[in-house]
């Protein structure tokens, strides 16, 4: 595990809009692992600008995003589609049918599970993961378990999860209590790992996800047993490390 720490959030991005930055620039049709929530907002604005400069090109680039939640429609502001359509996709020069996000509307979720699964294999796995962390540690939407999901599965929320998604939402009861997301086995099999975390409230989590035990209590701990992981923290994040 590389672990690098910045002064502060904008630090962090700049590490990481670099780090993914010299992925599309040493491999134009790179398959990107992307992440949704506030921790990488930064991040994906700083890559707009370096495509806005004329300093990268992503119309070969491949991306296949974590999770998504189910019942919300990609118009839904709240839809992680919605949020990287705005964030990310619309700023840059990717093609859209080269963008997969998972189809949280699919009448049938465990077969919409197989097909994005078999999607993201078809394109041999992602060569950059990007990943935040859960304050419970979760990792995409796997939360803290008796084991390691290992495909994209339905998952129910937490009520962890659902509490601080809910800042995002009018109410409690319009957060979703359902996702899929890409099990801990399909995240494992990218290439590279690219783990941001970012805030005070993020430093315990922090430090249990890489020094502590590797266990499915603490999801993200398991990133420890993968061959090429990159850690970007602010101090702040990385008070207790
Ligand atoms: C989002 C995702 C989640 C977030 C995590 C941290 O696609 O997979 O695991 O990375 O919930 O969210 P923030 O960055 O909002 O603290």
């Amino acid at each position: 595990m590389r672990i690098l720490i910045a002064k502060d959030y904008d630090g962090m991005c700049q590490n990481g809009a670099n780090l993914i930055a010299a992925q599309v620039l040493l491999k134009p049709e790179s398959v990107l692992g992307l992440a949704t929530g506030s921790t990488p907002c930064g991040i994906y604005d700083r890559l707009a600008g370096k495509y806005s400069a004329g300093e990268l090109d992503f119309s070969a680039v491949r991306s296949v995003n974590l999770d998504e939640y189910v019942g919300l429609p990609p118009e839904n502001d709240q839809s992680y589609r919605y949020f990287m359509q705005k964030n990310l996709f619309s700023r840059i020069n990717i093609r859209p049918e080269n963008t997969h996000v998972p189809n949280g509307l699919a009448e049938d979720i465990e077969a919409e599970c197989r097909r994005y699964e078999q999607q993201v294999a078809d394109y041999g796995y992602p060569d950059l993961q990007l990943l935040g962390i859960g304050l419970n540690g979760h990792i995409g939407f796997n939360e803290p378990a008796g084991d390691f999901p290992a495909l994209t599965h339905r998952v129910a929320l937490t009520e962890s999860t659902i509490n601080a998604n809910s800042r995002f939402f009018k109410s409690l009861d319009e957060v979703p209590r359902a996702a899929i997301t890409m099990g801990i086995g399909t995240i494992m099999r990218a290439k590279k790992i690219l783990l941001a975390i970012s805030g005070e409230n993020k430093k315990e989590i922090a430090r249990a996800a890489i020094c502590g035990p590797v266990t499915p209590q603490v999801p993200a701990s398991v990133l420890q047993l993968h061959p090429d992981v990159t850690v970007i923290l602010d101090e702040a994040a990385a008070a207790l490390l």
